[in-house]
């Protein structure tokens, strides 16, 4: 049974540690950049502006001068960016203990698409990071109990919030028909879910003891939110958590001791919108292993890569 009141004083060292998170230029991204390097851990921040890269850094070490973090280029939404940046990494590291898929944006005004051609927030939110693990799955296999941890959102199943069922529409990934950035957003963070549980399954299957664990942060009030209109800034000063609590589900899926792999890790108050990260369960459509496969396959198709699993 989860322990209530998790937090950050839960975390064990983690000296010795190579540590890579995706989005940690603000919000969610940038604190547990913080309080993974306050724990030891060695980061490596991909970015996609270096000057806010750098920016992240300072902060980080004006608590902590000898933090010890790499900035490095990359934009997640363009599969050739992340194709350079995996390849940067491999030829710099021979392990990899952590890699947090947490970049992400949210209800992007219009239908926006990808250098590669794909709706932006598929794109952002699931194909880059599908395409970063696969590329990393190399150094992940071959470190002791390394983990993959990927941020989802409440918003992958129906909530008060969200009157339709989130689902993954296969023959239209891209929205090119009737676009609806809410669902093509809630689209994404379902793909998160599908894809970590997916990934764990095979990682078993192949006998390679690296996890994939999952986390949702409730409603934390970061820069997620520029572009959802002016109600949803009053509600993030009244409403949302802050970001030392949104982070916690995303540091326990990387760091609580005595996983198995597919978890995933969410606050369990006001109907999971707030508070101590816990054990949550998510969607059925979540957990349908035949529609993980298909999204899996066509990922891989949409990547052009295929998982060395
Ligand atoms: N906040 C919430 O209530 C909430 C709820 C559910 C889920 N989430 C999830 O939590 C994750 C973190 O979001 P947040 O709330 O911390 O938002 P945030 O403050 O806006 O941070 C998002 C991070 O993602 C980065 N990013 C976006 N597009 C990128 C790209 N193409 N290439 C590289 N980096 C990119 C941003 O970099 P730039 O600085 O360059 O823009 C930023 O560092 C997201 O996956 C989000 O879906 C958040």
């Amino acid at each position: 049974m989860a322990n209530k009141n998790w937090a950050t004083n839960e975390i064990s060292s983690q000296e010795g540690k190579t540590i890579i998170i995706t989005g940690a230029t603000s919000g969610i991204g940038l604190e547990a950049a913080k309080i993974l390097s306050q724990k030891g851990g060695k980061l490596i921040l991909p970015v996609r502006n270096l000057e806010k890269g750098n920016n992240a850094v300072q902060s980080i070490k004006q608590g902590l001068p000898n933090a010890d973090i790499e900035v490095m280029l990359m934009d997640i939404s363009d599969l050739d960016s992340v194709r350079q940046f995996a390849e940067k990494v491999k030829m710099k590291y021979n392990h990899l203990d952590l890699l947090l898929n947490n970049a992400g944006i949210m209800w992007t005004p219009q239908r926006n698409l990808s250098k590669q051609g794909h709706e932006l927030q598929f794109a952002t939110n699931h194909l880059g990071h599908f395409l970063l693990t696969g590329l990393l799955l190399p150094l992940l296999k071959t470190t002791p109990n390394s983990r993959v941890v990927t941020q989802s959102s409440v918003l992958h199943k129906k909530t008060q919030g969200q009157d339709f069922e989130p689902s993954i529409q296969l023959d239209d990934l891209s929205f090119s028909q009737n676009f609806d950035t809410k669902k093509a957003y809630a689209q994404s963070k379902l793909a998160n879910l599908l894809f970590t549980y997916e990934l764990d399954r095979r990682l078993k299957a192949a006998n390679i003891n690296t996890i994939a664990t999952a986390a949702h942060p409730g409603y934390t009030a970061t820069n997620l939110q520029k572009d959802a209109g002016f109600i949803m800034k009053i509600m993030n000063v009244i409403l949302a958590q802050k970001v030392d609590m949104g982070v916690l589900p995303i540091l326990r899926a990387a760091t609580a001791p005595n996983l198995k792999g597919g978890e995933f890790f969410g606050p369990t108050k006001m109907n999971e919108l707030k508070g101590y990260p816990e054990l949550v369960p998510s969607s059925d459509t979540s957990y349908d292993q035949n529609l993980a496969q298909k999204l899996w396959a066509v990922s891989e198709n949409l990547v052009a890569y295929k998982y060395d699993l």
